[in-house]
């Protein structure tokens, strides 16, 4: 007898009745495997596609089907018009084929397959041609954004890398290793020591950082109040760039920032052009084998724990909760899983990034609160956003 395909084999017999929550699980199990059934059945699939009531619904999934086939492709469209400077270009107004051409040096011909990618993807529109006008292309609505945020242009490019590692994902599932493209770009998310790192091997990555942070700025700014505090440390605060835009939304705040020597030094001279000097430290050292810095009463750790796995997290809370003082808070802005709204930001894309990294992991919320918990922190809640995307946003006290 051949076996029964596994959305076929019968389920186990929902529990006894007084289990109330069982015999919810067991009916939405059942419901499942019978959809799926249905899914799977080819003829199914063709009537859902000419029902006038289902056809809307089998359009839109087919669709998204193609779209995750094609993804890469959207993606690599993308990078040839960053690359090739073509947002820039189209700034300042709609541009003819023959002019974006001589501006980027690629034949027409191969420029106009681009550009029509490019429309598709609503990235440019292709305006005309209008009586008398030749056909000319402007920006699109994506395009216009990438336009105006120059983290965005940053990630663009970075992904080459990320790209480089994924080539063959499932060998990267296989070896998580120091060997990969992305590891090495990340040099601190493997090295035994992180405090030694010198300037050439983070500044990539921080400059990288400093180009997306406003963008997080902007989301924590937007959610939490730091008129309270007097004195803000930023652990692994990069360049300076959130204490710089905090800073300059609260003049009065102190800033102290920690991050690996060679990163602060890179901070203090950012702080120094920002005329930020007088108000502001940098602190070199590493946040799990130095002191943490006194004197705050709020410390935050923005984009950091999700790179670390989970012994080194729990380390550092532990840590941070031995040394802050009654009444200091603890911030965590940080992509996290099953962010609704935006849940493959978190699940799929920072998910599988950071283990191409070889470190660290998104967390959901309640995972982190459960940490902080276990830590000795007494308290700890998610913060309200509006339209979380980059961040989300944990308050903590001890
Ligand atoms: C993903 S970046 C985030 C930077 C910044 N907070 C931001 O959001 O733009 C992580 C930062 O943590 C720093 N870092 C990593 N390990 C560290 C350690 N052991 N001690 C101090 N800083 C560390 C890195 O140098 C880097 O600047």
């Amino acid at each position: 007898m051949s076996a029964l395909p596994e959305h076929l084999k019968p389920l186990p017999d929902p529990p006894l009745l007084g289990d109330r929550q069982g015999v919810l699980a067991a009916l939405k199990a059942r419901l499942l495997q019978w959809r799926d059934g249905l899914l799977l059945n080819r003829r199914f699939q063709q009537w859902a596609l000419g029902f006038p009531l289902t056809r809307p619904l089998a359009r839109r999934y087919a669709v998204r089907l193609f779209d995750l086939c094609a993804g890469f492709i959207y993606s690599q469209v993308l990078l040839a018009a960053v690359r090739l400077d073509l947002f820039d270009m189209l700034s300042e107004g709609p541009l003819s084929l023959a002019t974006l051409s001589k501006r980027s040096r690629l034949d027409s011909d191969a420029l106009e397959r681009l550009l029509q990618a490019a429309v598709a993807l609503e990235l440019l529109e292709q305006r005309g041609p209008h009586a008398g006008l030749e056909t000319r292309y402007g920006l699109g609505m994506l395009g216009a954004s990438v336009l105006t945020s120059p983290g965005v242009k940053a990630m663009i490019q970075h992904h080459a890398l990320f790209y480089h590692d994924m080539a063959d994902p499932v060998a990267l599932l296989r070896r998580r290793g120091a060997d990969r493209a992305m590891a090495s770009y990340w040099a601190y998310a493997t090295s035994d020591k992180p405090s030694e790192l010198h300037d050439v091997a983070v500044g990539e990555y921080s400059a990288l950082m400093a180009a997306s942070q406003p963008m997080v700025a902007e989301e924590i700014l937007a959610c939490y109040s730091f008129a309270g505090h007097q004195h803000l440390l930023d652990l692994g605060g990069g360049e300076g760039v959130f204490l710089a835009e905090v800073g300059a939304r609260y003049p009065k705040l102190r800033l102290t920032l920690m991050d690996l020597p060679a990163v602060a030094k890179r901070a203090a001279l950012r702080f120094e052009q920002l005329g930020m000097r007088e108000r502001s430290r940098c602190i070199p050292g590493s946040f799990l084998s130095d002191p943490i810095p006194k004197g705050a009463d709020l410390i935050s750790l923005v984009r950091v724990a999700h790179d670390h796995d989970d012994e080194f997290v729990m380390q550092l809370f532990r840590k941070l909760h031995q040394s802050m003082v009654a009444g200091a808070k603890l911030l965590i802005a940080e992509p996290m899983a099953q962010t609704k709204g935006a849940i493959p930001v978190a699940d799929a894309y920072f998910s599988m990034y950071l283990w191409a990294m070889g470190s660290g992991r998104a967390r959901r919320p309640d995972e982190l609160i459960a940490m902080l918990k276990l830590a000795g922190f007494s308290k700890a809640r998610l913060l309200r956003q509006a339209m979380p995307l980059q961040v989300r946003v944990i308050l903590a006290e001890p």
